[in-house]
C-alpha cells in the first residue's frame, strides 16, 4: 500500500500533554486564562495525534466545534422534516444530504493534492455544526488533522470481494445546532457531565462521514472518491505509531430526530458510487462528494421481522448502488458497508445508554430470539437495559462519558 510517511515520534511528549487542562493543540483561541475547570475548553485532540510535519498535508488542524448554543435554537431551514420519508424516500435523503453538504465543501481548495477545507465546522458559513467532546482519549482517540476516530476494521472481503487486506476505517461526525444544544446540556459542567440531559429535540441532525485506508485495487468502487490526508495508525494492530496516509470516502451516515419514526429517529446512509449519474451542477457544487449516493433509510427496527421476512421500517432508495445491496444489516435492515452486518443502524444505536450494560450488537452464536432483543423499537428516552439512562441513541455521547469517567 502506498504511504506518505514521515515517521512520527509518538509517545514521550504526547503522554505528558494528554492530561486535561494541559492545553489544546487543536484550538487557536485557547488561552487558558480565566477559565475554571467547569468551563475550560475541551481539548480537540492530544499532542501525539498531530505529526510534526502536519503542515505538509494541511493548513488546518482539527478544531473541536464546542460553541454549543446555550438556549434552544429555533432553526427555520429544516424543510426535510415536511417530506414524507416513507413515500418520498429519495427526495427526503437528497434534501438531508443538501443540508449536510451546504457550506462544508470547498471545491478546488487543496493542500498537497487533497481536499483540506472540507468538513471543518469553523469554515462552514452556512450553519453551525458541533462536535462531541472527550473523544480525544480512550482506545480510539481523534487524530489531529480532521478529528477522525478509528472505526470498526473491515476484514478481507467486507467492503468488496476484491479486498484482500484488513483495512482501517476512520470517521468524524457533526451535530447541527439542535444537537449541539443537547451536547452543551450534557456537558454544561465540564467536570460533571449529566447523562440524563441527552434528550435531543425534533430536527436534530447528525451525520458521520467514513473513510477507508483501502485503495481502488482493494475496493474498486471507491475509484474517484474524495481523498483526505489523515494521521492514522501505522499498522492495523495500532501499536502506537502513527503515520499520515491517504484515506478515501466510502460512506456517509445521517440520523434525524423525527417523531414520525417508530423510534423517534430516521437513520439513513449514502455510499460512494463511481458510476453515479450526477449533474454538472452537482459536480461544480460538491466535486467528488456529488457521487455519494443514497442507500436508503430506516425509521424503526422491524421488531417482528425475522430474517427472510419483508421489512416495513427499512426502505431502500431507487438509486442504491449495486455494491451497497450486499452490505445491508441483519435480515436486510438498513446498514452500510462499514457497519457490523449482525446489527443495523437503529439496532446498534438503540444500545446508547449510560452506564452501558449490553453489547452494541448481538453475538453470532446467540439464538434468534436472543438476537431479536437488539431489534426492539424503544420509545424515545427508554434505555436498552432497564434502570440505565438513555443517551438518545448517541453512541458518541457514550464514548465521551466513558472516556471522561475513565480518567476521573
Ligand atoms: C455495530 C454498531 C453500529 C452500527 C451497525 C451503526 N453504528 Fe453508527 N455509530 C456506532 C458507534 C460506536 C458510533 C460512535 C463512534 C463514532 O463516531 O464512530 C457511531 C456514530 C454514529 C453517528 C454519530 C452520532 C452518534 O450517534 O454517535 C451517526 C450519525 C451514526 N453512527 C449513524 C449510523 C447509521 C446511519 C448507521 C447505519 C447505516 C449506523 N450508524 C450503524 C456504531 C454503529
Amino acid at each position: 500500500m502506498r504511504r506518505y510517511t514521515f515517521a512520527v515520534a509518538t509517545c514521550v511528549l504526547a503522554c505528558a500533554c494528554s492530561a486535561v487542562g494541559a492545553g489544546d493543540p487543536g484550538s487557536d483561541d485557547f488561552d487558558g486564562k480565566g477559565d475554571t475547570p467547569q468551563t475550560a475548553p475541551f481539548p480537540s485532540f492530544t499532542a501525539d495525534q498531530l505529526p510534526s510535519d502536519w503542515q505538509h498535508y494541511s493548513r488546518y488542524k482539527f478544531k473541536l466545534a464546542q460553541r454549543y448554543p446555550g438556549t434552544m435554537p429555533q432553526p427555520s431551514d429544516l424543510g426535510f422534516m415536511r417530506i414524507d420519508f416513507k413515500s418520498d424516500t429519495d427526495r427526503y435523503l437528497s434534501a438531508v444530504r443538501a443540508y449536510v453538504f451546504e457550506g462544508f465543501i470547498h471545491a478546488g481548495e487543496e493542500t498537497n493534492g487533497h481536499p483540506d477545507q472540507d468538513f471543518r465546522a469553523e469554515l462552514n458559513m452556512a450553519r453551525n455544526w458541533h462536535s462531541v467532546p472527550w473523544m480525544h482519549t480512550g482506545a480510539h482517540p481523534r487524530e489531529g488533522l480532521h478529528g477522525l476516530t478509528r472505526e470498526l476494521d473491515a476484514p478481507p472481503g467486507k467492503l468488496d470481494p476484491s479486498q484482500t487486506d484488513t483495512l482501517q476505517d476512520w470517521g468524524v461526525a457533526f451535530y447541527n445546532d439542535l444537537g449541539g444544544y443537547t451536547i452543551g446540556q450534557v456537558w454544561k459542567n465540564h467536570v460533571a457531565p449529566n447523562a440524563a440531559a441527552s434528550r435531543f429535540p425534533e430536527g436534530t441532525v447528525v451525520f458521520k462521514i467514513l473513510f477507508t485506508e483501502g485503495d481502488p485495487q482493494q475496493v474498486p468502487w471507491i475509484e474517484g472518491a474524495p481523498i483526505w490526508w489523515a494521521n492514522i495508525d501505522a499498522d492495523i494492530d495500532a501499536k502506537g505509531a502513527k503515520q499520515v496516509a491517504e484515506v478515501r470516502l466510502v460512506q456517509m451516515d445521517i440520523a434525524v430526530k423525527d417523531g414520525r419514526a417508530a423510534t423517534g429517529w430516521v437513520y439513513g446512509t449514502f455510499v460512494f458510487d463511481p458510476n453515479a449519474d450526477v449533474s454538472a451542477d452537482e459536480v461544480s457544487k460538491y466535486g467528488a462528494y456529488a457521487k455519494m449516493m443514497p442507500v436508503g433509510l430506516s425509521f424503526g427496527n422491524d421488531p417482528d421481522k425475522t430474517p427472510g421476512m419483508t421489512l416495513e421500517e427499512t426502505i431502500l432508495s431507487s438509486k442504491v448502488p449495486p455494491h451497497a445491496r450486499n452490505t445491508l444489516g441483519f435480515g436486510g435492515r438498513m446498514n452500510g458497508p462499514a457497519d457490523n452486518p449482525l446489527s443495523a443502524c437503529q439496532s446498534c444505536h438503540s444500545t446508547a445508554e449510560w452506564p452501558a450494560v449490553s453489547a452494541m450488537a448481538p453475538r453470532r452464536t446467540m439464538t434468534l430470539s436472543q438476537k431479536m432483543r437488539w431489534f426492539r423499537n424503544l420509545a424515545v428516552g427508554e434505555p436498552f437495559d432497564s434502570g440505565q439512562t438513555s443517551l438518545g441513541t448517541s453512541l458518541q455521547l457514550q464514548i465521551s462519558l466513558r472516556n471522561f469517567f475513565a480518567g476521573h
